[in-house]
């Protein structure tokens, strides 16, 4: 990323950051893109090849990957900052962007033959009453014989190294001088759910002063893949075998829940 019309002293804006934090944190995720790529593949053997809604697409991670494949993509957010991070990256490719809510979106199309929940965005939709919602929005979205695929993580390992105990290394990237570094602090269970805690400071310089920083708190909800096949029933889809994204290093595996219209 680069950060224009600067000073040396003046800390990036809110979107700026915003889109650095999101690509530090999720943009070097790779290990689902092969099947991603796969899915989008199958379904040009449809005719006509409809096109591909990813919803929850942040910074354009998987939307901006198939596109520079040559498929078409709407890529949906919530976060005006991130979607406007993706168009600027889009230059030229075949990229649509909607900003709008997973569990209320209406685009006035029901063409599309893929649709792609990649790295747990399902599980951010406020539990089953938001989850459904979106299954409805998505199957509304969908051509007859289209696919819903949903990732998300069902088994967390939990720490917390405010107690001492060993997390994941963090997440650093340097920026015209500056390193940003992101820091799980924390993972644990909620009232229904899993908490994720992330320290997130700015350095300047060689003395690497802190410049300044926040805590980042996400919530996941569990979910099981028999669950949310259930709730996908009740939604009007069809459950089809699940697939798995398996462990990085760094990054725990997912299921993918395999949903036709
Ligand atoms: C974990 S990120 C995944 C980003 C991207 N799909 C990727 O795989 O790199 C989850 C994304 O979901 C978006 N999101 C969260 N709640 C949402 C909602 N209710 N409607 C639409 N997008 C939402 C967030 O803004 C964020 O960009």
């Amino acid at each position: 990323m680069v950060l224009t019309g600067r000073r040396d002293t003046e800390l990036p804006s809110a979107a700026e950051l915003a889109v650095i934090w999101h690509d530090l944190e999720c943009g070097g995720y790779d290990a689902d893109l092969p099947l991603w790529r796969q899915l989008a593949a199958a379904r040009d053997e449809g005719s006509p090849a409809g096109p591909i809604l990813e919803v929850g697409a942040g910074c354009g991670r998987v939307a901006l990957d198939l596109a520079a494949a040559g498929h078409e993509v709407t890529a949906l957010d919530l976060d005006r900052r991130l979607l406007d991070a993706l168009s600027a990256r889009a230059a030229g490719m075949a990229v649509e962007t909607v900003c709008a809510d997973a569990r209320t979106f209406e685009l006035g199309r029901r063409d599309f033959a893929l649709c792609l929940a990649p790295m747990q965005t399902v599980q951010l939709l406020g539990g089953e009453a938001g989850r459904v919602e979106f299954l409805r929005r998505a199957r509304a979205h969908l051509r007859p014989g289209g696919l819903l695929a949903c990732a998300i993580v069902t088994e967390f390992e939990f720490f917390d190294s405010t107690l001492g105990e060993d997390g994941p290394t963090a997440e650093t990237v340097r920026l015209e001088g500056t390193d940003y570094v992101s820091r799980a602090i924390r993972i644990c269970a909620s009232d229904g759910g899993v908490l994720i805690e992330r320290g997130r400071q700015i350095l300047s310089g060689e003395r690497e002063a802190p410049r300044g920083g926040e805590r980042d708190v996400i919530e996941l909800d569990l979910v099981s893949v028999e669950q949310l096949e259930r709730e996908a029933i009740a939604a009007g889809l069809h459950p089809a075998a699940a697939g798995r994204i398996e462990d990085t290093d760094e990054y725990v595996g997912s299921d993918v829940v395999m949903l036709r219209a």
